[in-house]
């Protein structure tokens, strides 16, 4: 079946540079001479049937805004057999035979089910903050937020400086720690603790007291959310029940690092995903990720995509341990 109309839509947790694959994937669309439609709320904005068709205007001035134009969502209705059906009903309406989906691991995880239950086309782009998909280097929103979390420790150290003090700061990631171990290491932390690695408490025990005995006066710890220490203020209390000299405080950073205006790279990625997207449904390719792995277009089947990146790269885990 040659495809006809081509829908987009961006889905779970948003991620800065989802605005500049939309503007690629919607302008890349039309470039190949395919009609071109938004959706908006992800799966449940499909559901409802909240669909507009959209040219290359409609994408103008959104490259280097966060969050995006077409909405997200967590839809719990496309977890449904009924819920599905209604999607693909309203998509055949809106005269939708293929879709770029935007988004991360539960994204892909309906798209999967979705284009096998009804025989759709579907190519995914990595869009997520926490870079934890299988087959590509980074996702969209890494970079920029990883960005974001180095500028709050440059000025947390500012003031850890100034008064002397320990501060742990909280960074994003449920089920990844890349964004601690990258944040960590470009802010100078002392100590990064992620949920990949089995937190070695009597470790970051002994760094400090090592930094102590030196004279070290202020410290900064990063640990990611999901971290099994127990988050920022768990990591306070530990280090409070040890130490007494240090004046601890917490920061978490949370959904800030969501937002914000894409960095060029998270531009450039967003932009070379977007037409792959097209580029790969133009071929005949479905039920899979692109993404850029050394700086060349990969096709991830959707199940291994989405499956959790779990092993750390051990030279950057191994620098954050020399350098702390
Ligand atoms: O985008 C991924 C992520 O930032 C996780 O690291 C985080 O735990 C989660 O999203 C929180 O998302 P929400 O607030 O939308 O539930």
């Amino acid at each position: 079946m040659s495809i006809k109309k081509i829908g987009v839509f961006t889905s779970g947790g948003d991620s800065p540079g989802m605005n500049a694959a939309i503007r690629s994937a919607i302008r890349s669309t039309i470039y190949f001479g395919y009609e071109a439609a938004g959706i908006r709320r992800g799966y449940q904005g499909m559901i409802e049937g909240d669909i507009n068709d959209m040219n290359g205007r409609s994408v103008a001035n959104i490259i280097q805004r966060g969050g995006t134009i077409l909405k997200s969502a967590r839809s719990d209705e496309f977890r449904t057999a009924e819920g599905r059906k209604k999607a693909y009903e309203n998509l055949k309406e809106n005269n939708i035979d293929a879709l770029i989906a935007i988004g991360g691991d539960g994204t892909f995880r309906g798209a999967k089910v979705f284009g096998e239950e009804f025989d759709f086309p579907i190519i995914g782009i990595p869009g997520t903050i926490d870079n934890d998909l299988i087959g590509t280097d980074f996702t969209l929103g890494y970079d920029t937020a990883v960005n974001t979390a180095v500028e709050a420790i440059d000025k947390i150290r500012d003031t850890a400086m100034a008064h002397d003090r320990l501060f742990i700061i909280e960074v994003m990631g449920r089920d990844a720690g890349l964004i601690a171990l990258r944040s960590g290491i470009a802010g100078g932390a002392e100590s990064i603790l992620i949920p990949e690695l089995k937190s070695d408490i009597e470790d970051m025990y002994a760094t400090l007291k090592k930094g102590a005995a030196k004279g070290k006066l202020f410290s900064i710890v990063v640990v990611a959310e999901g971290d099994d220490a127990g988050g920022a203020f768990k990591v306070k209390e530990l280090i409070e029940s040890k130490f007494d000299q240090f004046d601890v405080k917490v920061t978490i950073l949370g959904h800030i690092q969501r937002g914000g205006n894409p960095t060029c790279s998270d531009r450039v990625l967003a932009s070379r995903l977007g037409l792959a997207a097209v580029e790969a449904l133009d071929a005949g390719e479905r039920g899979a990720m692109v993404g850029i792995v050394h700086s060349d277009v990969k096709l991830t089947p959707f199940e291994k995509a989405a499956k959790h990146k779990m092993e750390v790269d051990s030279q950057l885990a191994r620098l954050a341990t020399i350098l702390s």
